[in-house]
């Protein structure tokens, strides 16, 4: 590689949505049924080779979702590059918490510092966003525990479009299931696609 790019990330979101395990996930390519929940935080670093050119040096940020553990959250997302919000698909209550997530990041990081979805884009075959800015924090949602639908779709789909409408700062919505491995290296790659190489 001719040049290493350090880009963080955070995740975020309810107790047992399935956080940790997305990340397992992406570094062991396993999973387990009996997870023990987060305490303070976690973290990990992965590094992905881009166009053979680009080492990306990922540094994730895992944090806890139960409640007590919440005033230390600031700490992680304040110098993040990427915030990935995740709820459950079954469990609409992780989902309403994902609500509580933006609110927090748009108070805390400022709405200006925050990337606005490019809708243009969707109906190109480029994938990269033309108003892509890595000085500015980028908001993906992810619901989790897709193989729990068993094909179905999720209960609260309408409440979960209605959500990505009403913010633009979503730039991107997943659903994924880190027991299946559906979507988890799809997840990361579009993020190390996104990095501005500039
Ligand atoms: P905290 O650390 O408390 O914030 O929870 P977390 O979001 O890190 O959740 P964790 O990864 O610990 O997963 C909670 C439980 O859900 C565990 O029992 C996992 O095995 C299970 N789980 C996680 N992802 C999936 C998934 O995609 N499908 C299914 N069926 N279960 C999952
Ligand atoms: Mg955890």
């Amino acid at each position: 590689p001719k040049r290493t790019v350090d880009y963080k990330i955070v995740l975020l979101g309810e107790s047992s949505v399935g956080k940790s395990s997305i990340l397992t996930r992406l570094q062991n390519n396993s999973f387990d049924d009996n997870k023990s929940s987060t305490i303070g935080a976690a973290f990990i670093s992965k590094k992905i080779i881009r166009n053979e050119t680009d080492l990306i040096n990922l540094q994730i940020w895992d944090t806890a979702g139960q409640e007590r553990f919440h005033n230390l959250t600031p700490l992680y997302y304040r110098n993040s590059n990427t915030a990935i919000i995740i709820f459950d698909l079954i469990h609409l209550d992780s989902f309403k918490k994902a609500e509580y997530w933006i609110n927090e990041l748009e108070t805390y990081i400022g709405e200006e510092s925050i990337q606005i979805r490019n809708d243009i884009d969707n109906n190109n075959n480029n994938n990269n966003n033309n108003n892509n800015d890595d000085s500015l924090m980028k908001i993906i949602l992810v619901g989790n525990k897709l193989d729990l639908l068993n094909g179905k779709t999720c209960n609260f789909e309408n409440q979960i479009n209605e959500f990505i409408k009403k913010h633009s700062k979503i730039v991107k919505y997943f659903q994924t299931s880190a027991k299946e491995n559906i979507q988890i290296i799809e997840l990361f790659k579009y993020i190390t696609d996104n990095i501005d190489d500039s």
